[in-house]
């Protein structure tokens, strides 16, 4: 099996020739830098997130802990490479949309009768039913992905971009998901036009002109219009998402894509077997003369069809309108926490190795041409805008020329003089274990052994010294902390995929493990270094077993994969996915039997006076005139128009549903002025059964009414 995350191959020998010599002669002392750069507290880390996200990661932690348990090698942990897997299950859908399009027959009965086609043949069935549940499994993935960010507080500053699309990308391929469903054409497709209905109705006032056009289009056979206009917005807005995608990562240096191997294996198996298991079935298709029955509605996509359909949807959009908004603008939401101060280049130091600019993850450095005279072709100069403050830079650099607020060199190295003398004036054997930390950890498992002299229980020995990312301490000032009496010194950063920084675990990994500029010095490869890639929440695992010689923890990142550690990630997968599947099962009865309906609509009512009234309409011009429906001889609707108002054609679009019971039913729908008989438009007794609707149009009562019942 395949090595997870190997740190990257150092690109270039000469780089690190280079670095090490012009770096001799470039450092100055460390001693001779001045010293008023530290916090009062002597670290160089502030907090840079507010409680409430502190919280949530906690809880993350939490929920994280046992499935790491479970999997037994947290690099497996599928929580952790949601962006890929969302990515390889948006692609999926993508590649099965692409197999189903070439299936789509132009017209409400033909797609219909198409994908009913599908079911009953094997290969298509079960790309239709890999599409639609890994539709599902895509939103969660891209939500859980976004979560994760959320905690880790990844939205501020120039990651504004990744956050916004990232809110957008979920929200459009949410509406797209709906096109998909109404393309089908069967009562689900339905509900989806009566909810349009419904909410085109409340918005602007009346749906007439989309109900009419719907079933104009029916009757004059000429629906590949409107199948086509849906096949359409589905594509167009998945390829929205796609150049959404490409402004989401656009940011970042080697932005990741599809999961490593054993993901794009394991779970495109799982994908195929589940949706091959659990084939999708059809639902009867789409009449608009019949109300649907019971349907499976998947909540993920559809969760606005039923209050839709009982008319308690006006505060759901506004909720959904507001909820998008609010994410979108979390990353403007004042915060009480100060941002750290973007990266400093001090260019009269810098030697053009390129090594920050390769480490920085967000693209924030470039090489350019050196103009000072100075032998090195190229300096390092700093874009702020594309900068997030992560310090992974200040550890690449070899001659102390890069600084991030507190963050440098020179700080970090008064802090670990003072540090470990302290230690070691209050531990009397001489031993000192100093852990370089990240600031997740700090801010979870590293919490307690913060200020070791504040507790008793703790251990003396130790001095744990928070980093904003493991990989902010250049490999040299880690041996250094050995020469000036640390006994041993352990890093501990987050697990292989779960970094916040996106790659400061694998850079030091790298860099200690001599992989990768700046290495750590030849004389160091056996010190008592040892690296710990952990959950923040398992700290404590780090100082528990002792660093010898025999039982290195260098270079342990990339370590071999196991079947017992991929089977049980896998099946959280298979989990999340049979929960995906589940969704389009929740079963939802939008009408109960026995009710009927009578349907007006009338995008033009001047147009159908005037057909009815014929040369009598000019005798109506002067007076008011009421359109009125009476069932039974019981008023139902009625409609007044002011005198001329249906003679010059201005009278607004009609659209109505009046609820009735099935049955027989005398039904008169009519134009009435004063004492006359009135004009009617249709006159009859019709026997309703369950779930019809009577359609009352333009055409009402002549032969396309005739047709419908
Ligand atoms: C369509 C669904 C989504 C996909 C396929 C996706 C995929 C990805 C991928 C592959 C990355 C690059 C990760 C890396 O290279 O380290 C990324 C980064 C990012 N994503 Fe998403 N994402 C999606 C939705 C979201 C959502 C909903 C949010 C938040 C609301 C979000 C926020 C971010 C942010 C802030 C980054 C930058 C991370 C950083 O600065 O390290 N994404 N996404
Ligand atoms: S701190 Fe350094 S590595 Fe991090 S984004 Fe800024 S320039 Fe890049
Ligand atoms: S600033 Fe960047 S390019 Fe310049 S010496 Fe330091 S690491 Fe190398």
């Amino acid at each position: 099996m395949s090595q997870i995350e190997r740190p990257e191959p150092l690109l270039d020998e000469s780089l690190e020739q280079d670095r090490v010599s012009s770096a001799a002669e470039a450092a100055p002392s460390v001693s001779a830098q001045p010293i008023d750069l530290i916090a009062a507290d002597n670290t160089v880390w502030q907090p840079r997130r507010g409680a409430p996200l502190r919280w949530l990661e906690r809880a993350a932690l939490a929920f994280a802990r046992p499935i790491n348990r479970l999997i037994g090698n947290p690099a497996l942990n599928p929580l952790y490479h949601t962006d890929t897997i969302a990515v390889y299950l948006w692609l999926i859908v993508a590649i099965t949309g692409l197999y189903l399009s070439f299936f789509v027959q132009f017209s409400f009965d033909g797609i219909y009768h198409s994908i009913s086609k599908m079911e009953s043949q094997l290969v298509a069935h079960i790309i239709r039913a890999i599409h639609r549940y890994a539709s599902d499994a895509a939103i969660i993935v891209s939500v859980m992905h976004g979560f994760r960010l959320l905690f880790m507080g990844k939205f501020r500053g120039p990651r504004w971009l990744a956050w916004v699309t990232g809110v957008l990308m979920v929200a459009v391929l949410v509406v797209d998901g709906v096109m998909g469903y109404w393309l089908i054409w069967d009562q689900r497709a339905q509900l989806i036009m009566t909810s349009v209905t419904n909410w085109l109705g409340r918005v602007f006032g009346t749906s007439a002109n989309f109900i009419a056009g719907i079933q104009a289009v029916e009757a004059n056979d000429t629906s590949w219009i409107w199948i086509g206009l849906l096949l359409l917005v589905h594509i167009v807005l998945f390829g929205l998402v796609a150049f959404g995608y490409w402004l989401h990562v656009k940011r970042l240096s080697r932005p990741k894509f599809l999961p490593a191997r054993h993901w794009l294996i394991g779970v495109g198996l799982l994908v195929f077997v589940l949706s091959a298991a659990v084939p999708l079935g059809m639902l009867p298709p789409a009449k608009l003369d019949r109300l649907p029955g019971p349907v499976s509605l998947d909540p993920l996509f559809l969760f606005f069809i039923p209050p839709e359909i009982n008319g308690t949807a006006n505060g759901l959009w506004l909720v959904t309108l507001a909820v998008i908004a609010g994410f979108a603008v979390i990353p403007w939401l004042p915060s009480r926490r100060k941002s750290p101060p973007p990266v400093h280049i001090d260019q009269t130091r810098c030697i053009g190795c390129t090594e920050c600019a390769l480490d920085c993850p967000y693209q924030a450095i470039t090489m350019v041409p050196r103009t000072d005279g100075k032998a090195h072709k190229f300096v390092a100069q700093a874009n702020l805008d594309l900068c997030v403050s992560c310090g992974l830079c200040v550890g690449s650099c070899g001659v102390q020329a890069i600084s991030v607020g507190l963050l440098s060199y020179t700080a970090l190295w008064t802090i670990i003089e003072k540090r470990v003398s302290a230690a070691r004036q209050r531990t009397p054997t001489g031993k000192v274990t100093v852990v370089f930390t990240c600031e997740r950890h700090a801010e979870h498992g590293a919490q307690p052994y913060l200020h070791p002299t504040e507790s008793t229980n703790l251990d003396p020995t130790l001095e744990v010294i928070t980093l904003p990312c493991t990989a902010s301490a250049p490999p040299d000032l880690i041996a250094r902390s050995l020469d000036i009496g640390a006994t041993e010194a352990r890093i501990v950063g987050c697990a292989p995929g779960d970094c916040a920084r996106r790659e400061g675990n694998i850079w030091a990994e790298g860099r200690l493990t001599r992989n990768r500029v700046p290495r750590l010095r030849r004389n160091y490869a056996n010190a008592p270094i040892g690296t710990y890639w952990l959950p923040p929440n398992d700290f404590k695992q780090a100082l528990r077993a002792p660093l010898t010689a025999d039982r290195p923890t260098l270079g342990r990142m990339a370590a071999p994969l196991r079947w017992r550690n991929l089977i049980p990630a896998l099946i959280l997968c298979a989990i999340l996915y049979v929960f995906s599947i589940g969704l389009n099962a929740v079963s939802y009865t939008p009408y109960a039997a026995g009710q009927a309906r009578i349907q007006i609509v009338l995008p033009s009512p001047a147009a159908l006076f005037a057909a009815r009234a014929g040369q009598h309409a000019a005798n109506y011009a002067a007076v008011p005139v009421r359109l009125s429906l009476h069932v039974d001889g019981q008023l139902l609707f009625e409609k007044d128009f002011a005198p001329g108002e249906l003679n010059t054609g201005h009278a607004a679009a009609l659209f109505e549903n009046v609820p009735l019971a099935p049955g027989g039913h005398y039904i008169s729908f009519k134009f009435e002025s004063g004492e006359s008989s009135g004009i009617s438009v249709f006159d009859r007794i019709v026997d309703l059964q369950d779930r019809q609707v009577l359609l009352l149009d333009y055409a009402a009562g002549a032969a396309r009414t005739e047709r419908r019942h």
